[in-house]
């Protein structure tokens, strides 16, 4: 497409999310395949997110005039190449070795936001480096005021564009998988996850070549030579997820930039963001890996949005896994759409060629949608929704 600088390519074996993700159980160990696709107790609230978001349909104009579709979508000042971006995911590198900066690579490439996990396993720094300073960095709520300060001043020298505060990690989610793998905190190298590891050459050579994942960004805070199970002793005292107004406050006093709540589902903490001068909220439910009780993502943001667009910028993920649920949530208000397995997948796919090719798809998709529908401007999606 003439707007798009990136060149789209496809590897024509794995032409979905499906196919990456059934390429990525065969290559990843059991324990990080596991660790990547579930959500938490039963999953009740991961399917909830794939199922009502398919519910959303769109309305087609074959008859009207149409000129091309343009996948541009402006956001904080900044023109994307289009309306989706990398979510913040921890540990990848114990998923796919190196799989941050690959994820980085190809967003800066493609010119769409990357999300930087405060507990993943590359540093603000090398990411920076990567993506010259376009990166967002995601910050889990430190308990400590000086590493908090420290952070957001990192964040900041490096030129990080956005930050996104988490709200819905109040506590760790129970996932009955990580919990049977070992991978609950702290985690554990079992017989049964060394065996995995054994039959997964492909991971193992690589985690040989990249060395063991580590906490990159928080490695200046840790005291060294930590085993596993100190190491989770570590994390457990370090962060205390649970926000409050004065966190938020104290956060937005110090960042100048952009401030994004992820994680906010309700009226009631939208508007305390709002009253607290956030820029934008990521409306979330961690994709379903909280909160099995919850509701989906896209019935709230559908609300949320028609009630506050004009005070706070509206974004949306969780369950999203392709083109047309991307227009899906910008057809029902979203102003920005965000995924997390459906690029980890990709990675644990195809390595190295996973971040490229994911997005491809994903702006393959999307656009052939926009084209289906006759909608030139990704901001007149909403003409085209039917279940209003
Ligand atoms: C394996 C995994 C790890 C995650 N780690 C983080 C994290 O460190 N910080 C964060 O804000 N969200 C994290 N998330 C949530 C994602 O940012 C995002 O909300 C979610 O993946 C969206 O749902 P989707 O995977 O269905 O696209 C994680 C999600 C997954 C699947």
């Amino acid at each position: 497409m003439a707007d798009q600088k990136k060149e789209i390519k496809i590897n024509s074996k794995y032409p979905s999310v499906t196919d990456l993700r059934n390429r990525a159980k065969k290559k990843m160990p059991k324990f990080a395949f596991e660790y990547l696709d579930g959500g938490c107790n039963e999953d009740i609230n991961l399917d909830k997110n794939r199922s009502d978001i398919q519910k959303v349909e769109l309305m087609p104009q074959y008859l009207s005039k149409f000129d091309k579709s343009d996948l541009r979508t402006e956001l904080f000042g900044h023109t994307y190449d289009a309306p989706f971006g990398i979510a913040p995911v921890g540990l990848q590198g114990l998923m796919w070795p190196n799989s941050p900066e690959i994820l980085a690579k190809a967003a800066a490439e493609h010119n769409i936001p990357f999300i930087l996990s405060t507990v993943t396993t590359s540093s603000i720094e090398r990411i920076a480096e990567i993506t010259e300073g376009k990166s967002w960095f995601q910050l889990y709520h430190p308990a400590e005021e000086k590493v908090k300060r420290d952070l957001l001043d990192r964040s900041a020298a490096a030129g990080t564009d956005v930050l996104v505060i988490l709200a819905d990690v109040p506590t760790f989610g129970y996932r009955p998988r990580d919990v049977r793998n070992g991978l609950a905190m702290p985690p554990s190298m079992s017989v049964k996850n060394i065996i995995e590891v054994f039959k997964k050459p492909d991971w193992a050579i690589q985690t040989l070549i990249h060395g063991q994942p580590a906490f990159k960004t928080l490695e200046p805070y840790m005291p060294k030579g930590l085993n596993l199970k100190k190491l989770g002793e570590f994390m457990d005292a370090t962060f205390s997820g649970r926000l409050n107004e004065e966190r938020i406050a104290s956060i937005r006093e110090q960042w100048k930039g952009k401030l994004v709540i992820k994680g906010v589902v309700s009226e009631e903490d939208t508007e305390k963001a709002i009253s607290l001068g956030v820029d934008g909220l990521i409306v979330s439910n961690h994709g379903g890996r909280q909160l099995d009780a919850g509701q989906s993502t896209i019935v709230p943001m559908t609300h949320l949005a028609k009630k506050y667009k004009d005070k706070i910028k509206i974004m949306v993920d969780s369950g999203l896994r392709g083109g047309p649920d991307i227009a899906r949530a910008m057809a029902s208000g979203a102003e920005f759409t965000f995924m997390g397995r459906s690029f980890m997948y990709g990675v644990g796919a195809l390595g190295k060629e996973g971040g490229d090719h994911t997005i491809s798809l994903m702006k393959r998709e999307f656009q052939q949608v926009m084209e289906q529908v006759c909608c030139e401007k990704v901001g007149d999606l909403p003409n085209h929704i039917i279940n209003k």
